[in-house]
């Protein structure tokens, strides 16, 4: 008998985008609206899990049923809280786009524009759930690819790479998909090399099977 239900399951969701400071007024960061990670917070939340949703700055609500929120803004943060919560949890689902670079050397005062051309050295920022992977001892592990070609490749060979139970792909090239919308479209991969397409519909709507397919797996999962 499958279960789908979270009850007694500690879920961390990472959702939105990080931002890297280039001095005190400006950032590098991305599209990421935080709607797909808030929507799957949400339906843990309602599947019974006790949630825990580190987000990037945006302003939306948390979630009815979320028992903790920390807001982050860079990537380092967002790895500080992650890895504090990471011990205790029964299942990670990445749905964040970090930044994977940050400026090397932020300027603490704003840069002033006198020069025709700017030269920014960048860093590599750590990969959070690539890290996640490699300490794993019983949680799930759930991330997200998001790319514009050779999707069901890239997103497989991401699984085995940071060692993931279930990747998340899609197509941000693909309209109705990605980033700022409230619809998406996604295939689901599995650790045993399943794959299970999924129409378009509804992010809240696909965050429910994300977290249904989350559920069965920890049922099926040997602590
Ligand atoms: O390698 P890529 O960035 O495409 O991998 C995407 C997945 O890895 C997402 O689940 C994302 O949240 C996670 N990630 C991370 N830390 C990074 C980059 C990506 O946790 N620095």
């Amino acid at each position: 008998c499958r279960t789908t239900t979270l009850a007694h399951k500690r879920v961390l969701v990472t959702a939105g985008g990080t931002r890297e400071p280039l001095d005190p007024v400006r950032f590098i960061g991305n599209h990421s609206s935080g709607r797909m990670g808030f929507a799957i917070a949400k339906a843990a939340a309602i599947a019974g899990a006790e949630v825990t949703l580190v987000s990037g700055i945006n302003t939306l609500p948390t979630p009815r049923g979320v028992v903790r929120r920390i807001d982050v803004m860079t990537t380092g943060e967002m790895k500080a809280a992650v890895d504090s919560v990471y011990p205790q949890c029964d299942a990670v689902i990445k749905a964040a786009a970090v930044a994977d670079y940050r400026a090397a050397h932020p300027a603490s005062e704003k840069i002033k524009k006198d020069t025709a051309t700017l030269h920014l050295e960048l860093a590599k920022n750590p990969d959070i759930l690539w890290e996640l992977g490699q300490r794993k001892t019983h949680q799930l592990l759930v991330g997200f690819a998001a790319e514009t070609t050779r999707v069901l490749e890239y997103g497989m060979a991401k699984l085995r790479k940071k060692n993931l139970d279930m990747l998340v792909a899609n197509d941000v090239s693909a309209e109705g998909a990605g980033f700022q919308g409230d619809t998406n479209i996604a295939t689901l991969l599995f650790a045993d090399g399943t794959q299970e397409a999924l129409e378009k519909m509804d992010k809240f709507a696909l965050a429910t099977i994300i977290v249904e397919r989350v559920a069965a797996l920890l049922a099926a999962h040997p602590e």
